[in-house]
């Protein structure tokens, strides 16, 4: 026995370590309850007394010299910042943990968000998947017209009266059909359309619809609702520019420009060299269509406008190809930290 503990006294005396996990090896090894130093007490019963003297004296020497070595080791490595049973090292600098990014369709749709509830308007989404009536009878589409075809619209294949809604426009007539004036609401949602993907098409985009309906409201409320969107979203030197067009569900119609902010209204490729670029649809809403939600249309007017959130990111951040913000390519994404 004596033999047996001075060979274990050299093996501790030579023990070292590179690492916190190999001390805690050495550990178990020696004092843990199945450990050596444990069997050798037990064998310690066996050793003939005229041998239990000297033999005692040295395992106490080996538990004490165990000991020591071990603190001795573990002092070692924390201080050289070596601190987890496991070898880690907790003092290291954590790796750097990347934060995402919003999408820029999020950031402008929260900021046009915003900016329309600072005048008291309120917001609201609706379903994707329309009938007819929402998405065109209501909003006064003539049978025949050209956005009802099948080239414009995707139909669900079993029911010629179900499609994917082309516009937000279908939640104004949800909106009216259930709640009576007045209405101050903003509306964003996708909308889809079977359109060839290229670099200012794709088939699911993003539109804001407004709605606004009460007594005595006028085109001028329209024009000043409208100015003080674009100088909030575009800044405050920005002009627009209301053109006649025309939409079915709003009488008279008009299509908003603003002035373009990349060369200011000098003319560039973004502007196609005019100064100015479009960005919403909006009118006076029809009579006709405030009857089909029964709204007295002898009490109460309203107007209606609504803008693609594509366009408006686009003109905002100078982003020249819609595709980008269906690719989820992390190079353009990351660019966009920290908005919200
Ligand atoms: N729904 C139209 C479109 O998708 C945009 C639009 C035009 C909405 C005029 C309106 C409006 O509310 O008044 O092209």
């Amino acid at each position: 026995m004596q033999d047996k503990i001075k060979a274990l006294l050299q093996e501790i005396a030579s023990f070292s370590s590179a690492s916190a996990g190999e001390v805690e090896q050495f550990r178990l090894k020696f004092l843990s309850k199945k450990g050596i130093i444990t069997d050798l007490f037990e064998d310690f019963k066996h050793v003939p007394a005229d041998q239990k003297k000297a033999a005692g004296v040295l395992l106490n020497d080996l538990k004490n010299k165990v000991q020591e070595k071990i603190n001795t080791l573990k002092q070692a490595h924390e201080s050289s910042g070596d601190h987890g049973k496991s070898g880690m090292d907790l003092t290291r600098p954590a790796e750097q943990v990347e934060l995402g990014a919003r999408h820029p369709i999020s950031i402008v749709r929260n900021q046009i968000i915003e900016i329309f509830s600072r005048i008291g308007f309120t917001i609201a989404e609706d379903r994707e998947i329309e009938d007819d009536w929402h998405n065109f009878t209501a909003l006064n589409f003539p049978e025949e017209h050209p956005a009802r075809d099948m080239q414009d619209t995707f139909f669900i294949e079993k029911n010629p009266d179900i499609a994917l809604r082309t516009h937000t426009s279908s939640v104004q007539i949800r909106t009216m059909e259930k709640t009576t004036p007045p209405i101050r609401m903003i509306f964003p949602g996708r909308v889809f359309r079977n359109e060839a993907i290229s670099a200012r098409a794709h088939c699911i985009f993003h539109q804001v619809e407004g709605l606004y309906v009460d007594k005595n409201v006028s085109f001028a409320d329209l024009k000043q609702t409208l100015l003080y969107f674009a100088k909030e979203m575009f800044g405050e030197k920005t002009q627009i520019r209301l053109r006649p067009s025309y939409f079915p569900f709003t009488e008279p119609s008009g299509e908003m420009d603003v002035s373009c902010l990349i060369c200011g209204g000098k003319g560039c490729n973004i502007c196609k060299y005019t100064g100015w670029v479009e960005i919403l649809g909006c009118g006076m809403i029809d009579p006709s269509v405030l009857e089909n939600c029964h709204i007295d249309s002898s009490v109460y007017t309203g107007f209606a406008f609504g803008m693609g959130i594509e366009r408006t990111t686009m003109l905002k951040y100078q982003i020249k190809d819609l595709r980008l913000f269906f690719e989820n390519d992390i190079r353009f994404l990351e660019q966009f930290k920290g908005s919200y």
